[in-house]
């Protein structure tokens, strides 16, 4: 059975957004960001105060930085040489939960045992050394309110994570408790940060000119310096850098697919771009699509992103990577035009996807230019997505191309690896150094 060559069509068209369509989407998003600054009530994006400004990049000395943000924990002791200089000197890393030992991201699992196995951690850090005085700052990458820069309170977990007794609490608190039962109270976190905010210090740091920090990986958020918020202890340069959560904006038009895998998700209604653009979903909207190709919608067949990349990646003459992989998850042995619409239907998901968040950080842009000229900048971006994903950060620059015509060598995208840690020492140091 060959595809139905006008629903194939119909299909790709859903996922295809066109440069006029991609303007209004940015136009929208500022809007929207421009609503929620005179309001916060009027944007679908949270915009959070992060309390913390941009480094000097003078930022110097030793700090522990905690980077909890999926089921994987980091934690490294950093020693910061200014200038943009600094040495990883020791890091470990222990994933929350694994099948069949233990889980401390379900429902069952308490906050007291998901601290104390944070706690458990720092201590290896610091080789159990209960004397000397550290401090920390802690990549904390749910959505939080803080009025400060120690005391995010989380709102709501995203990510699947469902462990009781840390929704609505400060992170930082039960941190320091469970430190404290450990004998470790000579650790202090001090900072407290979004990802996307530890990505931005942790850019500019090393890289002058650098005012938006994003995430493009299993989710998806973005942050930018706002210059008009100045809080008066406002740690940091240049005004107030606002995490947008912006995985939240819904004000976009979504095609059939994104509606119906909205609808029945866990959170329906809640992070709508997230689910248009990050790696958690593309390959649900994949599998649905193929799942209406294939007559067998409201299948699950299971793909990932991770399976879209391999696919997209395969340049053999008979595309063998796609066949193998259809076969193995929809169970299908299909035609060479078939495998091939299946990979030209990965890229345009993948391609919807970059284009989208290019929008995004076009409006952003936007924003910080005011009626002014638009400066010459780089937007940081880490994450899975971004790195490792084929089409995604060059569309990323075609869209940017699109949208801002020859001011587009003004901005590019630089990849900022392993942001979410350094940027919590720097934010520990800001804290601590101010
Ligand atoms: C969270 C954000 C986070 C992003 C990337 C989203 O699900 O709500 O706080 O920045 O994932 O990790």
């Amino acid at each position: 059975m060959a595809f139905n060559e006008a629903q194939f069509k119909d299909i790709l068209a859903e996922f295809t957004i066109g440069t006029e369509r991609l303007h209004e989407i940015a136009a929208t998003f500022r809007q929207d960001l421009q609503l929620g600054l005179r309001d916060v009530t009027l944007s679908s994006m949270r915009m959070l105060k992060s309390y913390v400004g941009l480094p000097s990049g003078k930022e110097t000395g030793e700090y522990l930085a905690l980077d909890f943000g999926g089921t994987n924990i980091r934690v490294f002791k950093f020693r910061l040489d200014g200038d943009g200089k600094f040495e990883i000197i020791k890091r470990v890393g222990r994933p929350l939960i694994v099948r069949g030992e233990y889980d401390y991201i379900c429902k069952d699992a308490t906050a007291e045992q998901m601290f104390d196995f944070i706690a458990e951690l720092i201590d290896e850090v610091i080789d159990g050394d209960h004397n000397t005085k550290y401090y920390l700052g802690h990549t904390f990458s749910f959505p939080s309110t803080q009025d400060n820069l120690y005391n995010a309170r989380l709102i709501i977990w995203t990510k699947e994570f469902a462990t009781q007794g840390v929704e609505g609490e400060v992170a930082n608190d039960l941190l320091v408790e469970a430190l404290k039962r450990r004998g470790a109270g000579n650790v202090e976190p001090v900072a407290v940060l979004n990802d996307t905010v530890a990505v931005l210090l942790s850019a500019a740091y090393k890289t002058p000119d650098t005012f938006i920090g994003s995430i493009y990986a299993t989710g998806h958020n973005t942050c930018y310096l706002e210059p008009t918020i100045h809080d008066p202890q406002g740690v940091g340069l240049g005004g107030m850098i606002l995490n947008l959560e912006c995985g939240n904006f819904s004000k976009i038009v979504p095609n059939r697919f994104d509606a119906e895998y909205d609808a029945g998700s866990e959170k329906p209604g809640e992070q709508r771009f997230e689910k248009m653009v990050s790696g958690r979903y593309m390959g649900e909207l994949f599998g649905m699509a193929i799942a209406e190709l294939l007559g067998e919608k409201g299948k699950h067949y299971g793909l990932t992103s991770i399976d879209m990349s391999a696919m997209i990646s395969d340049n053999s003459p008979n595309l063998h990577v796609v066949s193998d992989i259809i076969m193995a998850k929809v169970g299908r042995e299909l035609e060479f035009d078939d495998v091939a619409k299946i990979r030209e239907l990965a890229a345009a998901i993948v391609i919807r996807s970059a284009r989208l968040v290019a929008a995004s950080f076009v409006a952003l842009v936007w924003q910080r230019a005011g009626s002014g000229k638009i400066q010459k900048q780089h937007v940081a971006v880490d994450g899975s997505v971004y790195e490792k994903m084929p089409l995604a950060k060059d569309n990323i620059t075609k869209a940017i191309g699109e949208l801002l015509g020859d001011d587009a060598a003004q901005v590019d995208t630089i990849l900022d690896n392993g942001g979410s840690g350094l940027g919590a020492a720097i934010a520990a140091a800001m804290a601590v150094q101010k």
